[in-house]
């Protein structure tokens, strides 16, 4: 028997301060998350300064708080995990300093994590038994790709935005119709009390290109939709609107994924990042795999969204390779998928 992996993992890279210890990759002891939407809702969106101070603030006592609820001390730890990228520069950066001198006071190794590749590993927690190589559809608030998990780390990347990533998209249609940040969650609610056929938005694909997405023409529509009912004096149903825009959203992403599946023989799929949290999404995949007989993976919510169990299960997957970072680590705000 291998001696078990405790990994300290932190994520700090936008408007969550998180903390988690876990155990071999995939058993999670603690996942503390301390949010700041309440601070940034008076603003209608992440400040990152704002966000910076308060990762500042945060950080220590998360982390503290994960070792707790662990029932760990930092001495029982084998190493450190910390997202040094993509994400705000700021952010980024107290939690790779926190997690560089906490690895250097109790002699841990350090290992830099990239953010996306946490997201994909989310399901390595909630699918025990998923093993690469799948396909994974990638929607967060800065990327929407689709790429197959060829091994633990990585990655061939098929498909991706020509502009807006998806969350992106649910985020600035929410605030256009007044619904606020963040957006996601929000569509996601209020589109349950609508009718996603009562108004028709264009296909957010690119032509020609049958894996990539553009969703910036999507957003305008519905922007000019509000326009020219306000100049003509009409009221719009909001909650129509969130359905119809949700739907369009959720109809490129299952077909594109699925069209994926079929040219690629796929017989596992999974869904990753704060956008696959969306009930909508996560329905019309799973019923999409089923058709084809296809086993659909998502994470549960809470771990679609920002955390740092998913980066301690990334980061174990990078320790058994022998990857350590150098105390010289930095935060990387524009890292690509498939960078280190
Ligand atoms: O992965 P994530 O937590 O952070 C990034 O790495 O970006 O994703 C955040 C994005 C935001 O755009 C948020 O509006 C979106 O995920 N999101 C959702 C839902 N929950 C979060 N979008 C649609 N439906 C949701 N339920
Ligand atoms: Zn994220």
């Amino acid at each position: 028997m291998m001696k078990d992996i405790t990994i300290l993992a932190i994520e700090s890279s936008c408007d969550e301060t998180a903390a988690a210890v876990v155990v071999n990759g995939r058993t999670v002891l603690s996942n503390v998350i301390s949010s700041q939407i309440s601070l940034h809702t008076l603003y209608g969106g992440v400040v990152p300064e704002i966000a910076s101070r308060n990762h500042v603030e945060r950080v220590i006592p998360v982390v503290e708080q994960a070792l707790a609820d662990a029932g760990k001390t930092l001495q029982e730890i084998d190493a450190v995990a910390v997202t040094y990228g993509p994400g705000l520069v700021g952010a980024l950066l107290v939690g790779v300093s926190a997690a560089k001198a906490i690895a250097f006071a109790a002699g841990k190794p350090l290992i830099g994590v990239h953010h996306i590749e946490g997201h994909v590993a989310a399901n390595f927690i909630s699918h025990p038994e998923l093993e690469p190589p799948f396909g994974c559809l990638v929607v967060s608030g800065g990327h929407t790709h689709l790429i197959e998990v060829e091994d633990y780390g990585k990655f061939e990347i098929i498909g991706k935005t020509a502009d807006d990533a998806a969350g992106e998209a649910f985020d600035k249609v929410a605030r256009a119709i007044g619904l606020g940040y963040p957006g996601g969650p929000k569509i996601d609610k209020k589109a349950k009390e609508g009718n996603p056929d009562a108004i028709q938005f264009p296909k957010a694909v690119v032509d020609g290109s049958p894996y990539d997405f553009s969703f910036s023409g999507l957003k305008s529509a519905v922007l000019n939709y509000l326009n020219h009912a306000e100049m003509a004096h009409e009221t719009v149903n909001d909650a129509d609107l969130a359905a119809s825009f949700q739907k369009a959203v959720v109809n490129v992403l299952v077909e594109h994924s699925m069209a994926l599946c079929e040219e690629k023989g796929y017989k596992h799929f999974a869904a990753a990042g704060g956008v696959a949290s969306n009930s909508t999404l996560r329905e019309s995949l799973k019923n999409a795999c089923e058709k084809r007989g296809i086993q659909f993976y998502v994470p549960a919510p809470v771990l679609c969204t920002d955390n740092a169990a998913m980066i301690g299960c990334a980061g174990y997957y990078e320790y058994l390779k022998g990857a350590r970072s150098g105390w010289d680590l930095n935060a990387v705000p524009n890292l690509r998928l498939g960078e280190r």
